[in-house]
């Protein structure tokens, strides 16, 4: 905070703060800092950002909503806030029963104009941001992973500032490196990850840390373990193995799996992963001590998922084909994350566990192939 005091003493004392190259910033700083009486420089940095009621619910924009965990966030937004008030936005063509859930738009991260066009016609007040190119798919297309995930973020942070957004980013383990504790990471410990996804989520982290220092932004952000989901396909992770095994499980009885049998890496089913960023995002500003916060459920290797899986499908055969890159991205990862402050400050706490998850993800599948017989 006496950093802060002293960068507002500064501003107040020349009329003026320093301009950030954006040329956006001409229009936010004048609103933001440049009053000349104290009052209007809030002390609490979380006074920019909406609050929301059941009177006055959040209008939300998720971008990059169509991959893994998109459509199931607007689902539970929608039963909590509303159909009409979260717009779900990609750069993909959605499919229909999308369309019938809700409003949809197109949305380029990358079109900062277009991207602020929106945020103002639709009078939002919360932000999740989750368009990125992840672990594996990030390291085929290095320039794409830069574009999307740092040039993309620095438009939403400019945007959420200006328009004082609550923004919500997901983080990863893979912001974590093979310097960084691996059994258990903890919140704040080295982070030195050599893959271009990870370079850009510790730059997600620090720039949502110092925007909310600097500007007040409120910036909320989680480390998501491994995400497990059944009804939606994993898009380009390290850990996406641990979905698709209940695919070929339940369809072959036999899965090849890209990683080492005994890869321990932490996960989490998706209706934990989204019920923690809903509560994080309503937790009230000062219960939050820090702004990057690790949640953790369960940490499993390929052969104990196996062996779990054995349990409801006594013939169900792993054999391993090891992709060196995703080996190499797997082997710099924690095993497990350390979310003790996640749980003290605002109350979080996993539900599923290995069984429960191995029992929903094979009962969806079942389900799911005896309708496509029947088809
Ligand atoms: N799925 C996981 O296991 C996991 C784990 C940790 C963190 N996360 C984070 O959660 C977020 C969502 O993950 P996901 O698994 O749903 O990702 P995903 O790869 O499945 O989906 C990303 C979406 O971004 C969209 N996109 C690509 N370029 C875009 C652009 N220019 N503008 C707008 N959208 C664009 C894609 O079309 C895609 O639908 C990401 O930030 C990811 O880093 C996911």
């Amino acid at each position: 905070m006496q950093i802060i005091r002293m960068l507002r003493h500064v501003a107040v004392a020349r009329g003026a703060v320093q301009r950030p190259l954006r040329s956006c910033w001409m229009s936010v700083l004048p609103v933001r800092c440049l009053g000349n009486s104290s009052s209007q420089i809030p002390e609490n940095a979380s006074f920019h950002s909406a609050a929301s009621s059941e009177a006055d619910p959040p209008r939300i924009l998720i971008t990059g909503g169509l991959g893994q965990l998109g459509v199931g966030l607007a689902n539970l937004l929608r039963k909590r806030f509303g159909e009409e008030n979260v717009i779900l936005s990609d750069i993909k063509k959605p499919p229909n029963y999308v369309l019938h859930r809700g409003p949809f738009i197109y949305a380029d991260v990358l079109d900062y104009k277009r991207l602020r066009e929106i945020v103002v016609n639709h009078r939002i007040t919360w932000l999740f941001h989750y368009s990125a190119l992840l672990s594996a798919a990030g390291e085929a297309n290095v320039p794409l992973a830069r574009a999307l995930n740092i040039t993309g973020l620095h438009h939403v942070l400019d945007i959420a500032t200006e328009y004082h957004l609550r923004l919500f980013v997901p983080s990863t383990i893979a912001a974590f490196g093979s310097t960084s504790p691996r059994n258990p990471a903890l919140d704040l410990c080295t982070q030195r990850p050599r893959t271009i996804y990870g370079v850009s989520k510790v730059h997600m982290e620090l720039m949502g840390e110092y925007y909310y220092y600097r500007y007040g932004l409120d910036f909320r952000c989680l480390r998501y373990p491994g995400i497990i989901s059944a009804d939606s396909e994993p898009g380009g992770g390290t850990t996406d193995y641990a979905v698709h095994i209940f695919h070929e499980a339940t369809r072959r009885g036999k899965f090849e799996c890209n990683l080492k049998a005994n890869t321990r890496l932490p996960m989490m089913d998706v209706s934990d992963c989204l019920r923690a960023t809903l509560e994080v995002m309503n937790a009230p500003a000062e219960s939050l001590s820090m702004r990057t916060y690790n949640i953790s459920a369960m940490s499993f290797t390929p052969e104990e998922l196996a062996q779990e899986v054995r349990r409801h499908l006594p013939e169900f055969q792993i054999t391993y084909h090891v992709d060196p890159m995703r080996q190499a991205i797997a082997d710099s990862w924690p095993m497990n994350l350390d979310d003790s402050n996640a749980r003290k400050d605002w109350g979080w706490r996993h539900d599923i566990d290995l069984p429960e998850l191995v029992t929903k993800m094979l009962n969806f599948h079942r389900s799911d192939t005896r309708v496509a017989q029947t088809n």
